[in-house]
């Protein structure tokens, strides 16, 4: 693949200002500068250099991204800034898109691509992909609040109850559930149908992957081959 239309595929600008980026010595490989756009390069596997910044080469752009409070994940946020002026301009540029949405005030692992596939697929509820958030509540936690939420709860103006698929009280205030939909403000109304309320929010995996402890708010890591399977792991 010529280095210019790669760079344009990788979110570096468009076609022409990426062939003036390259002309100015800006890219590189292992520490070498190529000045020719046009250079033939097989791009499997290759990472690259811009401004001494190294970017691996992804055909389709998969990361993790732990979201801080505060962000909305729209992007036109109405309210709150949104998170993607948290990320690299490369990954606007390729149009990279959140899987599902996070509240403004919710934190945790959202994984986000532009592989319109792989949203499709993470996002169907065919495919019962378990999100599993640690839960802060007000009041304290018992068993039938447990039992409730096991056995499904009716949500305002829906016909069908929501249930998790599991649920284990960690502490007096802290739960630790898991569900299979997506629904607007799920967990949140979910907890206020067994009369509680949600205080704190956060979702701490996605199918068989989970938010990396060493991993700030507001940062992102690639997900390679290895982690997309850990993806679908819990998947039936
Ligand atoms: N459920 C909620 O209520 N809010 C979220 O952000 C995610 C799940």
């Amino acid at each position: 693949m010529q280095i210019e239309r790669l760079l344009q595929q990788q979110g570096f600008g468009t076609r022409k200002g990426c062939r003036s980026l390259v002309r100015h010595g800006r890219f590189a490989i292992q520490g070498q500068v190529i000045e020719d756009p046009f250079l033939d390069i097989d791009p499997i596997g290759l990472k690259f250099t811009v401004d001494e910044q190294e970017w691996p080469y992804f055909e389709k752009a998969v990361v993790l991204f732990h979201k801080p409070a505060g962000y909305e994940c729209s992007r036109k946020p109405k309210h709150h800034p949104g998170i993607y002026t948290l990320l690299p301009s490369q990954f606007v540029e390729r149009d990279i898109q959140s899987v599902g949405r996070l509240d403004e005030d919710t934190t945790g692992l959202l994984i986000m691509t532009d592989d319109g596939q792989l949203i499709h697929s993470l996002s169907s509820p065919k495919r019962k992909v378990p999100k599993v958030y640690r839960v802060t509540v007000r009041h304290p936690l018992d068993e039938p609040q447990r039992q409730a939420l096991l056995a499904g709860v009716m949500l305002n103006d829906d016909p069908d109850p929501a249930h998790a698929v599991a649920a284990e009280i960690v502490d007096s205030h802290t739960l630790l559930l898991t569900i299979t939909e997506g629904r607007y403000h799920q967990v949140k109304r979910m907890l206020a149908a067994v009369s509680n309320r949600v205080e704190a929010l956060c979702r701490v995996a996605v199918g068989g992957l989970e938010l990396p402890a060493d991993l700030p708010p507001g940062q992102w890591r690639w997900l390679e081959a290895a982690d997309l399977e850990r993806l679908w792991s819990k998947s039936p």
